[in-house]
């Protein structure tokens, strides 16, 4: 039986669904893969649980159950501290483990520090977290040059959809892949759904607030930033030596309401209404629908509004689905697509749980 140890950063509602997942699925994953994934630390935004040979079920049940309280606070947590020292290293073999899995599942900035020092001791790493993908460039590349293949990040674009996994198979068979267009945000999809069933822009906006598809502050979704970031990790995967600033954003709504607060934000929406309508009924009248959609195509990486047929698969969108489609040498005529849920605590973690597999049965 090989021994993975797992040190997992956020226990929000996709790292406590991938807790709960990596523990119904547990015996089966002894049984067919030889693996035997053990828990050595989790931590949230303040608190750290570890244990050098594992946590144990009481432990994790704890922190999957009581995570409200804070990790900190529970009786075996600790301040979380730096943990950029603490990666004991993996090729000497530490408490009887073959391998050791950082697997990032916060959303914060700065992780990249502690990736980079996990991996430089041999540990692998799995990503929910797109932040540390969309650094400046030669952050990007001295972590990429560190990882090699100890790095995967299907999480990161479609949740559990295989679309990073596709592109790196495209890639490393020979492919070229000419463009890559996709509907990458469950909310903004949620959204043109709103306003093709003549919902105003405001009232679906309000919608998907109430329906938790939005952050709190729903400017975070509104703009554009989430999506850009998600066409940068795959204009990058294709080698474009591209910045967060190159990528071309068509924001929702107009930048004086950037400094707004989130209340008065929410208040003056309906001003936006009169020109979604007019945008929605042009669109109407020429047979199209309207979606957001990211595109990368040469160089260039952009995301925005467009007016799509009816015929086409991206106007078939339901609700909070994703869609993805690779234009390659191979698949032309007839490109290749992805399409399902693309966002959901479950589906996510089962993105995260197959990369960490990988990894687990990977020997470099
Ligand atoms: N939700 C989805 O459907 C979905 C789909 C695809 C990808 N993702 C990505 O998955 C990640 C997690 O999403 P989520 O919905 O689970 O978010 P969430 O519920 O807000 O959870 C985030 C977790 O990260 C912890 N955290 C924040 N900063 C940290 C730090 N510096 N060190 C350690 N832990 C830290 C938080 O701790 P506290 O609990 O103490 O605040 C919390 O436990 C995000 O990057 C998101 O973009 C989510």
């Amino acid at each position: 039986m090989r021994q993975i140890a797992l040190v997992q950063l956020g226990i929000g509602q996709v790292g406590g669904a991938l807790a709960k997942m990596v523990r119904a699925q547990r015996q089966q994953i002894e049984q067919k893969l030889g693996l035997r994934l053990t828990y050595t630390a989790i931590a949230d935004i303040d608190g750290l649980a570890w244990a050098e040979n594992g946590l144990d079920e009481e432990q994790l049940d704890e922190i999957v159950q009581v995570k409200a309280r804070g990790i900190a606070d529970l009786p075996f947590g600790q301040p979380i501290g730096d943990l950029t020292g603490s990666w004991k290293p993996v090729r000497s073999g530490f408490a009887g483990f073959d391998d050791g899995i950082l697997v990032d599942v916060t959303a914060a900035d700065g992780m990249e520090t502690f990736l980079e020092a996990a991996l430089r001791r041999g540990w692998a790493a799995v990503l929910a977290n797109k932040n540390p993908l969309v650094v400046p460039l030669p952050s990007y590349q001295r972590l990429m040059a560190t990882a090699g293949r100890r790095l995967r990040y299907e999480a990161t674009v479609g949740a559990g959809l295989p679309v990073i996994a596709t592109l790196r198979t495209l890639l490393d068979t020979g492919d070229e892949v000419q463009r890559i267009e996709g509907c990458f945000s469950g909310t903004l999809g949620y959204l043109c759904h709103c306003l093709q069933e003549e919902m105003s822009f405001s009232a679906g906006v309000r919608e998907a607030k109430a329906l938790g598809y939005t952050e709190p502050d729903p400017r975070e979704d509104l703009g554009g930033m989430d999506v850009a970031r998600k066409a940068l990790i795959l204009a990058r995967m294709l080698g474009h030596e591209l910045e967060l600033a190159d990528v071309e954003v068509e924001a929702l709504f107009p930048v004086k309401m950037a400094a707004l607060s989130v209340e008065e934000f929410m208040a003056t929406l309906g001003r936006l209404d009169g020109e979604y309508e007019h945008r929605i009924a042009a669109a109407r009248a020429r047979g199209r629908v309207l979606r957001y959609v990211a595109e990368v195509e040469g160089s260039c990486c952009k995301v925005g509004w467009r007016e799509v047929g009816k015929e086409d698969l991206m106007a078939a969108l339901r609700g909070p689905d994703n869609i993805v489609r690779f234009t390659t040498k191979r698949y032309k005529d007839n490109p290749l697509v992805i399409a399902g849920p693309g966002a959901g605590p479950e589906v996510t973690a089962a993105g995260l749980l197959g990369d960490i597999l990988a990894l687990a049965q990977q020997r470099d």
